[in-house]
C-alpha cells in the first residue's frame, strides 16, 4: 500500500511517499526556519502562509523522487494535530483534497504518535518494550511503548519544553532562532563544567521542569557578562543531557525496555545522542537512535503512522478538522 504523508504543524512543510508502512520511497521537507528566525520564534501566520505556498510543490517533489504519480497513491495521511491550527489545516485541507479527487482513503495522524512510529522506521524489528524520549520544541515526554499501538505517558515537562529551553537561553545569549542547532555547535568547544547549572527535578519523579534552568542562565549572564558564550553553551547543554538522559534511564528500569529510543528535533543534539548511546551500553539494553531527518519534523513518519491507522481503524471522516490540542487516543497518564 502506498501512502502519501504530509506534515505541516509547525515549521517544516513536509511530504513522503512511504510504501507499507516501513518502506520510505521518499521524504522531502521544506524549512521555514529562515522566515521566523528574525522574530526568534515561529510565527503563526507566517507558518500558515508558507505552507500554503509550498505545499503543492513539496508534495509533487516527493511523488517524483518516489517514482510515483497521484494515481498510484491508495491513501493520504496528514497531521491533524496537536500544533498550529492554521498551519495544520492547510496539510489536512490539500490531504482531503487529494483523497477526495483521487476517491482514496484520509487519515488524519497523531503528530506525538508519528514521532514514536519513527522508530519502526528505523528498525521493522526493534524489540519491546521500548522507553521513548520525545524531545521537541513543542513536548517533552516519557513514553512506555509495549506494542505497535499500545503507549503509556510516563512523564512529560511542566512546563517549558526542552527545545523550547534551548530557544530561549539561545535568544538570550544572542545566537538567534531555532537555538538548538547553534547551541549544540558552540557546546563542543566549550566546557561542560564551568558553571554548575541546577538539573531540575533530577532525582525527582519522570516529569520534567526546564523553566528554571532558563532563569538559572539568565542570572549568570547578568553575572559574567563576560564569560565565553561556548562555555555557558556546553554548561546549559551538560544540564539539559545529565537530567533528560537521568530519567530515560529511570524509565527504562520501570518498565525494565529492551530498547531505549530518541525521538523529536531536540534528539538531533550529539550529546544527547552520544550520552543515550553510553547509557545503552551501561545498562545492557539497545539504543536506537534514528538519523536526523527522521528525529525533526518530518512526513515519513507521518505515512507511516498513516498506514497503520488505515489497516487497524480504517479511514478518517472527511468531516474530522485539525484539533491543535489533540490527546493521544489511548495515552492515558499511569494512575497513583
Ligand atoms: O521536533 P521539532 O523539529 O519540531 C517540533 O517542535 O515539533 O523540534 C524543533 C526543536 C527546536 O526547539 C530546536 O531548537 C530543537 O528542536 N533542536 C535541537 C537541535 N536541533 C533542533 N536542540 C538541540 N540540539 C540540536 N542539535
Ligand atoms: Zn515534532
Amino acid at each position: 500500500m502506498i501512502v502519501l504523508g504530509i506534515e505541516t504543524s509547525c515549521d517544516e512543510t513536509a511530504a513522503a511517499v512511504v510504501v507499507d508502512g516501513l518502506d520510505v520511497r521518499s521524504n522531502v521537507i521544506s524549512s521555514q526556519v529562515d522566515l521566523h528566525a528574525r522574530f526568534g520564534g515561529v510565527v503563526p501566520e507566517i507558518a500558515s502562509r508558507a505552507h500554503l505556498e509550498v505545499v503543492n510543490g513539496v508534495v509533487a517533489d516527493a511523488l517524483a523522487q518516489a517514482g510515483v504519480g497521484f494515481g498510484d497513491i491508495d491513501a493520504v495521511a496528514a497531521t491533524c494535530g496537536p500544533g498550529l491550527a492554521g498551519a495544520l489545516l492547510v496539510g489536512v485541507s490539500a490531504a482531503k483534497a487529494i483523497a477526495v479527487t483521487l476517491g482514496i482513503p484520509y487519515v488524519g495522524v497523531h503528530h506525538l504518535e508519528a514521532h514514536l512510529q519513527a522508530a519502526w522506521l528505523q528498525d521493522p524489528a526493534v524489540e519491546m518494550p521500548m522507553a521513548v524520549l520525545l524531545v521537541s520544541g513543542g513536548h517533552t515526554m516519557l513514553v512506555a511503548v509495549r506494542g505497535a499501538s499500545d503507549y503509556e505517558v510516563l512523564g512529560e515537562t511542566v512546563d517549558d519544553a526542552a527545545g523550547e529551553a534551548y530557544d530561549k537561553v539561545a535568544r538570550l545569549l544572542g545566537l538567534g532562532y531555532p537555538g538548538g542547532p547553534v547551541i549544540d555547535r558552540l557546546a563542543a568547544d566549550g566546557d561542560p563544567r564551568a558553571v554548575r547549572f541546577p538539573r531540575p527535578m533530577i532525582g525527582d519523579g519522570l516529569d520534567f521542569s526546564f523553566s528554571g534552568l532558563k532563569t538559572a542562565v539568565l542570572h549568570q549572564v547578568r553575572r559574567a557578562p563576560d564569560m565565553a558564550v561556548a562555555d555557558l553553551a556546553a554548561s546549559f547543554q551538560a544540564a539539559v543531557v545529565d537530567v533528560v538522559v537521568a530519567k530515560l534511564a529511570a524509565a527504562a528500569e520501570a518498565i525494565d525496555a529492551r530498547t531505549l529510543v530518541i525521538g523529536g528535533g531536540v534528539a538531533a543534539n550529539a550529546a544527547l545522542r552520544a550520552a543515550v548511546a553510553d547509557l545503552a551500553a551501561r545498562s545492557g539494553r539497545t539504543a536506537l537512535i534514528p538519523p536526523r531527518a527522521l528525529c525533526t519534523d518530518n512526513a515519513a513518519m507521518i505515512a507511516a503512522t498513516g498506514y497503520r491507522r488505515l489497516v487497524e481503524d480504517g479511514p478518517t471522516p472527511l468531516t474530522a478538522g485539525a484539533t491543535p490540542t489533540l490527546a493521544l487516543p489511548g495515552l492515558g497518564r499511569p494512575r497513583g
